[in-house]
């Protein structure tokens, strides 16, 4: 492989660690990986001998199927680790239990982990390469990936698009990672939500911020719809949940009254009747399923590229 086509990175922490050109050459590969998973034969031999362990402190569905998936259809051997089954439960430390799988010839470490930082520090501590599947409310970069990838699979590109980013701002992951994914590739960001979910400094990150929904929706040409993330919050950020679906919910009453059609994303798992309404996720504005099938496309692409990058390296 040219080094035009490697990644700039040997583990995938955050999108603010890659470049523009890390992002496309993730995209190209992932348009290959995309035709392929559509052929009947959806299986290639690219990371035979490559061993890799899903390591889950926190709960997950999409991302950890979607990760196990991406590796089965690239050959790679897989383990599984969930943190409410194993032996962290007897107090054992988080480097400990990466080094125990670490003495089973591990080559990759795909992590959640609820603390941020977490994936960094393991990358400071390990051989293996680190990709990050969410580290507290820091960052989650391979959704970032794949919710961009959706976006210019629907409009040809991201530059110039409109994306307003609705919800639980303050403890989100998915809205930082986007955030500097969207503004890399150049599209237009507003963040929507309550006063209290919208952080003091993110004006600086190159976002507009607005706490209207009808006119935020109004303005783009993408509405990403983020969960109320109870589970972080320590206080109360808002009156009742009532109160946030009737302000902030998207529902398609709002979307009929828009001078345009915009597509509705969600990077799941949907509280319907709250940030969403069941009219909005089933219908034809939301991408929502696009975005999961193409999660697949975009991790066996970053997948293969850091194992790429590694496999050159020796
Ligand atoms: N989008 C996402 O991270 O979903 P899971 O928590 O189910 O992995």
């Amino acid at each position: 492989m040219s080094k035009k086509h490697q990644l700039s990175v040997n583990h995938l922490l955050g999108i603010k660690d890659l470049s523009r050109s890390d992002i496309n050459t993730i995209f190209k590969t992932a348009d290959n990986f995309k035709s392929i998973i559509n052929r009947p034969i959806k299986k290639v031999p690219s990371l035979r001998d490559i061993t890799i362990a899903n390591v889950f402190f926190e709960n997950s569905t999409r991302t950890r199927l979607s990760f196990e998936l991406a590796e089965k259809r690239l050959s790679a051997d897989v383990i599984n680790f969930s943190a409410s089954s194993s032996s962290v439960n007897k107090g054992e430390s988080l480097l400990d239990t990466i080094n125990n799988i670490l003495a089973m010839k591990v080559d990759m470490v795909v992590m959640r982990h609820p603390n941020p930082g977490a994936a960094m520090f393991l990358s400071n501590h390990i051989e293996a390469n680190v990709i990050n599947a969410g580290d507290g409310t820091h960052e989650h970069p391979t959704q970032a990936l794949l919710d961009a990838y959706s976006i210019r699979e629907k409009y040809g590109e991201v530059k110039g698009k409109k994306v307003v980013i609705v919800g639980d701002i303050l403890h989100s992951r998915v809205a930082l990672s986007n955030i500097f994914c969207l503004t890399k590739l150049g599209a237009e960001v507003a963040v929507c939500g309550p006063p209290t979910l919208i952080p003091k400094y993110i004006e600086s990150l190159g976002v507009k911020v607005q706490y209207n929904l009808k006119e935020a929706l109004e303005w783009c040409d993408v509405a990403n719809v983020l969960r109320i993330q109870l589970e972080r919050q320590d206080i109360q950020y808002f009156p009742s949940l009532r109160e946030y679906a009737m302000f902030y919910g998207v529902n398609l009453g709002i979307l009929n009254s828009l001078k345009k059609k915009i597509i509705v994303m969600h990077p799941g798992p949907i509280n319907r009747g709250v940030e969403l309404s069941s009219d909005v996720a089933d219908s034809d504005h939301a991408i929502i399923l696009d975005q999961v099938e193409n999660g697949v496309a975009t991790r066996m692409a970053v997948l293969y590229l850091l194992a790429q990058k590694k496999i050159g390296a020796n």
